[in-house]
């Protein structure tokens, strides 16, 4: 079966006009977002994530180039248009957005209030929303009473009233704690895998990516600078930026502190090692202690799964004398796929 491209952007440039200049928010972006899959788009506060989502249902508009939904030119359409691309994109925020005065079902109705659908059938479809997201027994109280994780709930359930075939969600999980965050990328999930809706999330942090993103894309300074298959994309980091990401989620990070509490002799070299499912480390670490006369202790060490695939790594200390220290670390480099990295000059 081929597959469709639901989400098109072509050359997009994004420039706002402000009190200081022009401001390049998004420059050249080319993305493809394939129908039925979980798309992220991650990248750091700035960097343009919500530039971008907002450009698929028009909330903003291109300077230059061309987003499309399906064979539909969002940047071409009439108001009304837009209206209705709305009902077959919905979008969730950070901040929910609710309505304090109305109630939960009410909240979830708004977006069918002016459309002509009988009460009957409009109480009937809140029900069968309140009931995905898991709040049934709520649909008479208000937002004020209900906590993050199960306001952004009923945020999805009103999402979900006109049947979208795509969900955008805007850092949806990132006022949330993390055990919330959990319960919300499950419901996220589902709907993707339920009810096949096409879902982008935009995020900074590498656990919603990791957690239930098919595809992703890194937006960097307004440009996409790698996008592909998750693993494929955080097994193999080309970009400095992504590297940084890949940081983030193996944790192996040495602070000032811990790193003169380790107390570390005089000469030793501190490397940290990354690899992948293709490429463990273990045997070479012995090996290359033994052929060069080098003790390495093992700080830190890390591993992930991502996609059913591993993604980790370890900080070593070498310690030797000054040439053996050399040729071993010269010797760890060789290994194909491992990525060495000496990291003494601690922030
Ligand atoms: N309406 C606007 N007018 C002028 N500048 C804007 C406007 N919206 C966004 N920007 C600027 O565009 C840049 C990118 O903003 P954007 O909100 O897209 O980033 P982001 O990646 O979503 O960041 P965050 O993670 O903090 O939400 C910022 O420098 C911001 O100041
Ligand atoms: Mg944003």
């Amino acid at each position: 079966m081929s597959k469709t491209d639901i989400i098109s952007f072509e050359n997009v440039n994004k420039t706002f006009e402000t009190d200081e200049g022009q401001n390049e928010v998004l420059s050249g972006v080319n993305l493809k977002i394939e129908q039925g899959k979980i798309f992220g788009i991650i990248g750091y506060s700035g960097a343009g994530k919500s530039t971008l989502i907002r450009c698929i249902n028009g909330l903003e508009l291109p300077t230059s180039g061309s987003v499309k939904y399906l064979d539909t030119v969002v940047n071409e359409l009439s108001e009304k248009g837009l209206i209705d691309l709305r009902s077959e994109i919905s979008m969730i925020f950070q901040q929910f957005n609710l309505m304090p005065q109305r109630t939960i079902a009410e909240n979830v109705a708004l977006p069918i209030k002016y459309k002509k659908i009988g009460k009957k059938q409009t109480a009937a479809k809140v029900d069968e929303l309140l009931s995905l997201v898991g709040l049934s027994d709520k649909a008479d109280a208000y937002p004020n009473s209900l906590s993050g994780g199960q306001k952004q709930r009923v945020a999805i359930a009103r999402a979900l009233i006109n049947d979208p075939k795509v969900l955008l969600c805007d850092e949806a999980t990132s006022a949330l704690d993390p055990e919330t965050t959990d319960s919300i990328l499950e419901i996220l999930k589902e709907l993707n895998q339920k009810l096949n809706i096409t879902v982008v999330v935009v995020t900074h942090e590498m656990k919603v990516i990791e957690q239930i993103c098919e595809d992703v894309a890194v937006l960097h300074n307004g440009r996409i600078v790698e996008t592909g298959n998750v693993y494929d994309v955080f097994s193999h980091p080309k970009e400095e930026i992504t590297k940084r990401f890949v940081k983030t989620t193996t944790n192996l990070n040495v602070s000032k502190g811990l790193y003169q509490a380790l107390g570390l002799p005089e000469g030793h070299r501190l490397i940290r090692v990354t690899y992948n499912n293709e490429n463990t480390i273990d045997p070479v670490i012995s090996l290359v202690s033994r052929k060069y006369n080098v003790d390495i202790s093992i700080l830190l060490g890390d591993i992930k799964l991502i996609q059913g695939k591993l993604i980790g790594g370890l900080i070593i200390s070498v310690e030797g004398n000054e040439d053996d220290i050399e040729n071993a670390y010269k010797e760890l480099k060789l290994n194909i796929g491992i990525e060495v990295e000496v990291i003494n000059d601690v922030e």
